[in-house]
């Protein structure tokens, strides 16, 4: 077991018609002017921001809006909603939607709270000293961003897609009400899963400092997302399953999930955020294209927590070799995700990169991790592009 920090300073309302607090919320940590960050407009159809609105002006709580974060969301619109805030005064920020609304949000907010260009942070060449206090309205549970410390934003100049972690940037209040997942088109809620279920199994697939009560605590985890996956597949109204999965979103994401273990190999997200950053397409998406290739190119070198995975996540049965174990677990894990219509390969998220583009995400995931990264199996540009080229 290693030593770790669990910071969590997120307060959170969980429930139904848990929006109709927010101005109470935002007065009690301290705004006065608010910008209301959100996306290309399902809040607006859904008609989330007109209640929000009509809470704030019954509240006398000032504010402006700013749409138009989309999905791996673009600097352009960060420095956008800088300015805005600059000119408008605003205190507080506002996050209305999924991961990329609120990302968004964490990059204005340190944008405002800190001199020069925000690119610096995400290109590795600073670091924040502050950020602008946020709150988000949750609408789709998979990111973990209402309790995380990242944000990810692509900068459309060169479509280079980073994250940036700071514990500035974590929200002070996030009102989960899983009502307002219901309106999400089926492979959405199906990415969410995945990624919600990715960011404890990045923590997992380590090479040390495992805890019984950390590995307990993302086995179940593993099994209650997999398990209410395939309930929404088939009953997307299903309120219980909403919750589950939902307050399971925020629980893997917000640190509880690595506590003790060695800071996880996160290389299944960085593989994949070039695939975003190329191709557009959704992250959760991505996720599940990449790891099955991911996990057979590593697994040997990790193999007591692949074997440990089958067992008590996928629960495959406990005959054979520690090796056949193991590939059984990541053979279930594809089939899992072929249940909740997830891809498994390049070619079913439909991006058909040539020679070339692989080379080009190898050498740009390379020089975001710096050279190499990893803990299951430490990657390289060469490991990386070998990955890139089996997944197709
Ligand atoms: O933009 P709108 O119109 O709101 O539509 C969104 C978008 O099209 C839609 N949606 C969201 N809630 C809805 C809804 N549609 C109907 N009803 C609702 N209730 O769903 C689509 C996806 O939304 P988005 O915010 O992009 O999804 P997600 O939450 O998956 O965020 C993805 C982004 O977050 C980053 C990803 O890389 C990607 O850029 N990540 C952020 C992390 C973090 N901050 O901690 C960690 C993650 O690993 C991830 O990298
Ligand atoms: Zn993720």
């Amino acid at each position: 077991m290693f030593d770790f920090k669990y910071y969590t300073p997120t307060k959170v309302l969980f429930g139904k018609n848990t929006e109709t607090k927010v101005a109470e919320l935002i007065r009690e940590f301290g705004g006065t002017k608010v910008l209301i960050h959100y996306g290309g407009g399902s809040v607006v159809r859904s008609g989330l921001l007109k209640r929000v609105t009509d809470t704030l002006d019954q509240a006398g709580i000032a504010y402006v809006t700013l749409g138009g974060a989309v999905p791996n969301p673009h600097l352009g619109l960060v420095y956008e909603g800088i300015e805005l805030c600059k000119k408008e005064g605003v205190d507080f920020l506002l996050g209305v939607g999924g991961g990329s609304a609120i990302d968004s949000a964490k990059a204005i907010g340190y944008g405002v709270a800190n001199e020069g260009d925000v690119w610096d942070y995400y290109d590795y060449k600073r670091k924040v000293t502050g950020c602008l206090p946020l709150g988000v309205i949750l609408t789709i549970a998979a990111t973990g961003s209402e309790m995380s410390d990242s944000s990810v934003i692509t900068k459309e100049e060169g479509l280079v897609k980073r994250g940036y972690s700071s514990d500035y940037g974590r929200p002070r209040f996030a009102i989960l009400n899983p009502e307002l997942t219901m309106t999400l088109p089926d492979y959405q809620t199906a990415c969410g899963c995945t990624d919600i279920m990715m960011h404890t199994m990045e923590r997992y697939f380590t090479q040390g400092g495992n805890m019984e009560i950390t590995d307990a605590l993302a086995e179940g985890l593993l099994r209650t997302v997999k398990k209410n996956a395939v309930i929404l597949r088939d009953d997307p109204k299903n309120y219980d399953a909403r919750a589950e999965v939902m307050w399971a979103g925020s629980l893997s994401h917000n640190g509880l999930t690595g506590c003790g273990n060695d800071g996880g190999d996160w290389m299944t997200h960085k593989l994949e955020h070039e695939l975003g950053g190329l191709y557009d397409v959704a992250h959760g998406a991505g996720l599940a294209a990449i790891w099955g290739t991911w996990a057979r190119y590593v697994y040997k070198n990790c193999l007591p927590r692949f074997k440990k995975f089958a067992l008590n996540v996928m629960e495959v049965p406990d005959e054979g070799t520690d090796e056949e174990i193991a590939l059984a677990g990541i053979e279930a894990m594809e089939d899992f995700y072929r249940s909740i219509n997830m891809p498994t390969n390049l070619r079913e998220l439909g991006v058909n990169p040539t020679e070339e583009e692989l080379v080009l995400m190898a050498k740009k995931c390379a020089i975001g991790v710096g050279g190499q990264k990893g803990s299951a199996k430490v990657l390289d540009e060469q490991a990386m592009l070998q990955i890139y080229r089996a997944s197709m």
